[in-house]
């Protein structure tokens, strides 16, 4: 904020505002300063926001505010209130129609005085919430133990005759009995010719043998996303299968050799990507390696191609970065390969979270 010399920042990322103070609710605005962060929230959170401040390890001294009617509001009234000459809001999470209200209602407010300057900004905490501190890397240790031993039940859910939705259903209650607190997206079990879609979603179709599933899947633990991803077999594996299986388990490989401190974000994905195009497989490979893991299940750092001249900021990987590897192979009409691992970026090098075997499993 010092650097972008703005004298408060309005979060209105409902994950950036846990980030910051632990809220775990639907609706919030935090405002921060270089020593405030006045809290905006309504009474169905109030008791629960006055609570967690009582506790050492909660975020203490927010400045509660009470939304009685609309929250912006109680926002400009804020602001107008911190006679704070730049504001900073950010562009990614504010409608243009909030915007241009603000803008109209700080001037209203400023009563003949300057008022606030609304100064776009991006990416201010999502940069900081690439590097996981202690306290998140023990919480997605944990959620990685818990959504392997779950991966390893799943393996006894798959079989022939059953439907991908019947598996999906149970592999959502694995989750859940495994303690975490919801699955982090829609669970995907996506066979025979399904597989071929990257994103499938569960139908009625019923297993059936020769065919290959995939099975990505992912939990939401003490806030934090967990995402795995296997490719097995119902009965013994074509040769086509076990090729293209093992294309992909390669690129997986070089992918988590390249990955290391200080390392280009590209070139982990290049690493993968030249693996599969090695074996003829490029075409197959239409996604990125990776998405970093935490508050969200889809955050930075992202282990893609880059996308334009401007992605080329914060393009290396450093120590406390969590994120996915998940290359993928997809032929349409014939089905799809994906193996899906979580790491974390060390100080050494890389550690791989969940622990899962690769092979392919023939069921
Ligand atoms: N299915 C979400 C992911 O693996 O990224
Ligand atoms: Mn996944
Ligand atoms: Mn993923």
């Amino acid at each position: 904020m010092a650097a972008r010399s703005l004298d408060a920042l309005v979060v209105t990322s409902m994950p950036n505002i846990l980030y910051l103070t632990n809220f775990a609710g639907s609706t919030a605005i935090a405002i921060v300063t270089a020593d405030r962060i006045v809290f905006l929230t309504d009474f169905r959170y109030v008791t629960a926001v006055s609570a967690q401040q009582g506790t050492r390890e909660e975020c203490p001294g927010l400045e509660l505010v009470v939304v009685t009617g609309a929250y912006d509001s109680s926002l400009a009234a804020s602001l107008a209130a911190m006679t704070a000459a730049q504001v900073g809001f950010e562009a990614a999470h504010l409608s243009v129609s909030r915007y241009e209200w603000l803008i109209r209602e700080l001037a209203t407010r400023s009563a003949g005085s300057a008022p606030a300057k609304l100064v776009s900004t991006e990416g201010i905490v999502e940069r900081i919430r690439t590097t996981k501190d202690d306290h998140e890397l023990w919480v997605l240790k944990e959620a990685a133990s818990r959504l392997s031993d779950v991966t390893r039940r799943v393996f006894g859910l798959v079989r022939a005759s059953r439907s991908e939705r019947e598996i999906a259903f149970d592999i959502d209650h694995e989750i859940r009995r495994a303690g975490f607190d919801r699955s982090a997206f829609e669970t995907i079990v996506a066979s025979g010719p399904n597989a071929a879609l990257p994103h499938a979603r569960p139908t009625e179709r019923k297993l059936t043998e020769g065919d290959l599933v995939v099975l990505d899947f992912g939990g939401v633990y003490d806030s934090y996303c967990v995402d795995l991803t296997r490719t097995v077999s119902i009965g013994p594996a074509s040769a086509r299968a076990r090729e293209v299986h093992a294309a992909v388990l390669k690129a997986h490989g070089r992918a988590i050799q390249a990955t290391r401190p200080g390392q280009s974000r590209f070139a982990i994905d290049a690493a993968a990507r030249d693996a599969l195009a090695e074996a003829g497989m490029a075409e197959a490979f239409g996604h990125g390696t990776g998405h970093g893991l935490g508050i969200e299940v889809h955050e930075d750092p992202r282990i893609t191609r880059p996308r334009g001249e401007s992605d080329y900021r914060d393009e290396a990987v450093t120590p406390g970065m969590v994120f996915t590897i998940e290359p993928g192979a997809y032929f349409a009409e014939w089905g799809g390969v994906r193996i899906e691992d979580d790491v974390v970026v060390t100080d050494a090098g890389v550690e791989v979270l969940t622990n899962v075997t690769r092979e392919l499993v023939q069921i």
